[in-house]
């Protein structure tokens, strides 16, 4: 089973960014956690960041045939991408939304979730821990679907 992790803008600044909203850990520090998981669920994890929505676009459009789920933390496109939406719905790869922060705690600009439609489900306000969670949740769709 192999699964795609996409990160948006800014979070390849986690660690030093808003600490205190989005914890200390680096994105490299997630990503070592994500392949140990990976790694005791016997899948293959793809992990990428990009700051540019057109580059997510074209990651999600790639990803059909290659990859079985897609992890996404579209961070500030999640509230304004119809593009990364459109993409997500255009290929057909279960996709599931993740975020650091709880976003319905915060402000009001970021309840709205243009994805949230077009994928299985959300996990959001876990810190890191949200990136496993849907590592774990990328595996029960998968084999739900099976
Ligand atoms: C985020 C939440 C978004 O609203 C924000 O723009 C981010 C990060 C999160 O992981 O909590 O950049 O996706």
């Amino acid at each position: 089973m192999k699964i795609l992790f996409l990160n948006g803008p800014n979070l390849n600044l986690l660690g030093q960014r808003e600490p205190e909203v989005y914890g200390k850990m680096t994105l490299a520090d997630i990503e070592t956690d994500v392949r140990k998981l990976a790694k005791q669920l016997k899948v293959s994890v793809d992990f990428r960041q990009s700051n540019l929505e057109g580059e997510l676009v074209g990651w999600i459009q790639d990803a059909k045939g290659k990859f079985d789920v897609i992890v996404i933390n579209a961070a500030a496109y999640t509230h304004t991408s119809i593009a990364l939406r459109d993409a997500i719905a255009a290929i057909g790869v279960p996709t599931i939304e993740i975020h650091l922060s709880n976003v319905h705690a915060r402000e009001k600009f970021r309840h709205k979730s243009l994805i949230a439609p077009v994928c299985c489900g959300q996990i959001t306000g876990f810190g890191a821990k949200s990136y496993l969670l849907g590592l774990q949740a990328a595996v029960d769709v998968k084999v739900a679907k099976k």
